[in-house]
C-alpha cells in the first residue's frame, strides 16, 4: 500500500496529518476500511472518498475514534477531584481548564460537574476542543444514551440531565460552562494559562515523537504548579524531561 501517497492526500484534503499517528495501527485501520468498501488500493479508495460524502465521513470517524462517556474511570475521575479541591481551588477561586480532544463531550461536561460540586461560585471556563466538527456539534447538543452515562450517580442524573425518551440531555447550566472549539493537538497553536489540562486516550494512538511535542506544549500552556490529567493507559514515564512532577499516577503537576 502506498501509504505516504495516502499521507500527502490526507493532508491536502482534510489538513489532517497521518504520520503524526503510530504507523502500524494506522495501516491496519486503513486496509480495514478499504476492506469494508471492496477496494485493494489507496489509488481507488481516494477516488470513492473524493466522490462520496458518506465515506469521507465514515474515514474521518474512523480515524478519529471518538468513544468517549462521562467520568472514563470513575475511580481515577475521583482523583482528580480531590486534587482540584486540595491542589488547584486553594490557589485560585477561578479555574480555567482545557478538555483537549473532547470527542462527544462527556469529559468536559464531567469536569463542569465535578466544579459545580466543589466550587460553584467560581468563575470557571472549560474550553473543550476536538479536531472533529462533526462531533463537536453532538458535543454542543449534550445528548446522551444510558451506557454514556452510566458512571454517573442517580443523584447527578436527576440534577444535572433530563431524560427525553432514551436520551439524556445535560442542564443548560452545564452546557453553559463549556465552550467548544475546533482545534488540532498537532497542527494548532495552543492557549495558555490553564490550571487543568485534561487530554485522555488521544496520545495513545501518536508517534512518541508527536506526544513528546505535545506534552512540551502542555508544559507551556499550564501555570505554574497546573495540573495535565492523561488516560489510564497514558503514563509519562520521561515526565521530569518535560518539567512535571508527578502528583499521582495519572496526574502530573508542572513544576
Ligand atoms: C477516544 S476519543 C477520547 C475522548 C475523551 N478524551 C475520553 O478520554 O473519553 C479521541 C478523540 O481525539 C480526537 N482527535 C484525534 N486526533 C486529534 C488531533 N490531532 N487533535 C485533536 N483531537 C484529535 C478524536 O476526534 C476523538 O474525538
Amino acid at each position: 500500500m502506498d501509504l505516504e501517497y495516502f499521507k500527502q492526500w490526507v493532508y491536502k484534503e482534510f489538513r489532517i496529518n497521518l504520520s503524526a499517528y503510530k504507523e502500524t495501527q494506522l495501516h491496519r485501520r486503513l486496509l480495514s476500511l478499504m476492506s469494508r468498501v471492496g477496494v485493494n488500493s489507496v489509488e481507488e479508495y481516494i477516488d470513492i472518498l473524493k466522490k462520496d460524502a458518506d465515506q469521507r465521513q465514515k474515514f474521518l470517524d474512523f480515524i478519529t475514534i471518538n468513544v468517549s462517556e462521562f467520568f472514563r474511570n470513575p475511580e481515577i475521575f475521583y482523583d482528580l477531584k480531590n486534587k482540584i479541591g486540595t491542589e488547584l481551588l486553594p490557589n485560585n477561586k477561578n479555574l480555567k481548564i482545557w478538555s483537549a480532544a473532547c470527542s462527544v463531550g462527556a469529559e468536559p461536561y464531567s469536569i463542569a460537574m465535578i466544579l459545580d460540586e466543589v466550587a460553584p461560585n467560581g468563575n470557571h471556563s472549560i474550553l473543550a476542543t476536538d479536531i472533529d466538527s462533526t462531533i463537536l456539534q453532538r458535543a454542543q447538543k449534550g445528548e446522551y444514551v444510558e451506557s454514556e452515562i452510566k458512571n454517573v450517580s442517580k443523584n447527578d442524573i436527576k440534577k444535572y440531565f433530563t431524560q427525553i425518551g432514551d436520551k439524556y440531555v445535560v442542564n443548560n447550566k452545564i452546557k453553559s460552562m463549556v465552550k467548544f472549539k475546533k482545534h488540532d493537538l498537532i497542527l494548532d497553536n495552543y492557549e495558555s494559562n490553564f490550571d487543568l489540562i485534561v487530554c485522555r486516550n488521544v496520545v495513545i494512538y501518536f508517534n512518541s515523537d508527536i506526544k513528546d511535542e505535545i506534552y512540551k506544549k502542555f508544559h507551556a500552556s499550564l501555570k505554574k504548579g497546573g495540573l495535565l490529567f492523561v488516560g489510564a493507559t497514558e503514563s509519562i514515564y520521561n515526565y521530569k524531561e518535560f518539567g512535571f512532577e508527578k502528583t499521582s499516577t495519572f496526574i502530573y503537576r508542572k513544576v
